[in-house]
């Protein structure tokens, strides 16, 4: 059987990329498709200084452009790993919701995410997305363990 169609997550911080990785590996050993998928969060209304944000928030992407520039980068790193067919989404909103969709629209097979992201005060608890992603996927999922 094996997979035609790879969906992977990534908001561009490192563990992220090491989800990139795997999925990378795992579409070039099936000569599937990769799809990358970054999901922003619209502006908050109200402006606040960048360096009172906690380090977690940080890497929420607050518009289409940095997501982007966030996925194009995930692209390249897919296309120096050999994978001939790799295309970028990018979606305003939930993350998981974001996924969910493209593995929808798309047919994927296999959605594959990091288990959590670096900075989060969270660090020892499944990321939000694996969590969500793995309660409502129409596919396969692999959860990369992305942080010791
Ligand atoms: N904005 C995003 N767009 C697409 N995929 C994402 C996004 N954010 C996270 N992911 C995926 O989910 C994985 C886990 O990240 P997640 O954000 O769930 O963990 P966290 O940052 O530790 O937790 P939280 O954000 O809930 O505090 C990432 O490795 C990546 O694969
Ligand atoms: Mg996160």
């Amino acid at each position: 059987m094996g997979y035609r169609n790879v969906i992977v997550g990534t908001d561009g911080s490192e563990t992220a990329e090491l989800a990139v990785r795997h999925a990378a590996h795992l579409a070039l050993a099936f000569g599937a498709r990769l799809t990358i998928v970054t999901a922003f969060a619209p502006q908050p209304a109200a402006p606040t200084d960048i360096a009172e944000v906690p380090e977690d928030l940080k890497w929420r992407i607050t518009d289409s452009a940095a997501a982007d520039e966030r996925a194009e980068s995930a692209q390249r790193i897919a296309k120096e790993l050999g994978v001939k067919d790799v295309r970028r989404r990018t979606s305003s909103g939930d993350p998981a919701a974001a996924i969910i969709d493209v593995a929808e629209d798309t047919g994927g097979d296999l959605i594959v995410v990091g288990s959590k992201g670096m900075a989060s005060p969270s660090r020892f608890v499944l990321g939000s997305v694996p969590n969500k992603v793995s309660h409502h996927t129409p596919c396969d999922v692999m959860i990369v363990h992305t942080a010791s």
